[in-house]
């Protein structure tokens, strides 16, 4: 199956992100948020990112004009009807998720393809809420998504093999290397990296360091392009705490359980870059 038309579902980190790379490899993008300040906030982050490109001489002016020019914002879910595929990069909250995908498959086309960007949640219980489980699957990105090269393509128990081969293939046209993962909580790429941010969570909140010399640790020991707790603070803890919950419930095992100040930090509406605060203050 060939993908022309790409739709995103959410304008935020993630979504914008998804955006902007479907855009610059050619595909006319429809992104879709629930409110215009989103929308717009999603289209000024593309702007920004594609606007550095142009002045370190890496873009033409001509060629972020025709990325801009391939991108239609909307508020109306309606507008999905006509995409080959749509990835849905909303909150990771599993009956938003539920709910959106019950209507993107009342309202997509009959072949249209349907992603979710979801870092943790089930892919074969998202697809029991459609009536085209073959054609649902997890395309998993990574933040910053303009950046980071891994694609994590997620199979759900009745995803077709057609399926899986178009997002795969689809995943390298945007300038991602994909690979496969089966549908287990967290996949891979979480179930491996949340519980080691919580540990560093856990060190924090039992003394065993400060916030600096817990991320130099990791940086400096271990070569880690950033420390655990910021790399919390630039994925969002809301996100983290929603992951461990789900590692947490789906696998059943106490070395899941989020940390204490993990969650008193996201009481406190500390979700990291997005808020101003975090581990870190980002307010300055
Ligand atoms: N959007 C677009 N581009 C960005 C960016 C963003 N948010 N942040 C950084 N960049 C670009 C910069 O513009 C710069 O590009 P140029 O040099 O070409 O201009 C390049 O990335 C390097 O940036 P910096 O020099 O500012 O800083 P850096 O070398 O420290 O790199 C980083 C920044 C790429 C974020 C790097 O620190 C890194 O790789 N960190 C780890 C990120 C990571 O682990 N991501 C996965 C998170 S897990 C996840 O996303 C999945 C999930 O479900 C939770």
């Amino acid at each position: 199956m060939e993908i022309k038309k790409f739709g995103v579902v959410g304008a935020g980190q993630m979504g914008n992100g998804i955006v902007q790379v479907a855009a610059q490899a050619g595909f006319a993008v429809v992104m879709h948020d629930i409110a215009d300040k989103f929308v717009a906030n999603g289209m000024a982050v593309i702007k920004k990112n594609l606007q550095r490109s142009v002045d370190k001489g890496r873009m033409e002016q001509s060629e972020m004009d025709a990325v801009l020019g391939r991108i239609e914002t909307t508020t109306e879910l309606s507008a999905m009807k006509d995409v080959d595929i749509v990835v849905e990069a909303a909150t990771e909250n599993e009956k938003i998720k539920l709910d959106i995908f019950a209507q993107l498959d009342e309202i997509c086309q009959e072949g249209a393809i349907l992603a979710s960007n979801t870092s943790s949640i089930s892919i074969t219980k998202i697809a029991a809420a459609t009536k085209r489980p073959g054609k649902m699957i997890g395309m998993h990105f990574m933040n910053p998504v303009p950046v980071m090269k891994l694609v994590e393509v997620i199979k759900g128990l009745a995803t077709t093999d057609e399926t899986y081969d178009t997002v795969v293939e689809l995943a390298k046209k945007l300038g991602k290397i994909p690979c496969e993962a089966n549908d287990f909580p967290g996949f891979i790429a979480n179930r491996i990296l949340l519980p080691m941010i919580n540990e560093a969570v856990y060190c924090l909140f039992e003394g065993v360091g400060k916030p600096e010399d817990i991320d130099n640790v990791m940086k400096l020991g271990m070569n880690h392009p950033m420390g655990p707790l910021a790399l919390a603070d630039l994925i969002g803890l809301d996100t983290c705490l929603a992951i461990m919950n789900v590692l947490h419930d789906g696998l059943g095992d106490t070395k899941y359980r989020p940390c204490p100040l993990l969650k008193k930090y996201v009481d406190a509406g500390f979700y990291g870059r997005k808020s101003g605060r975090g581990f870190y203050d980002y307010s300055k």
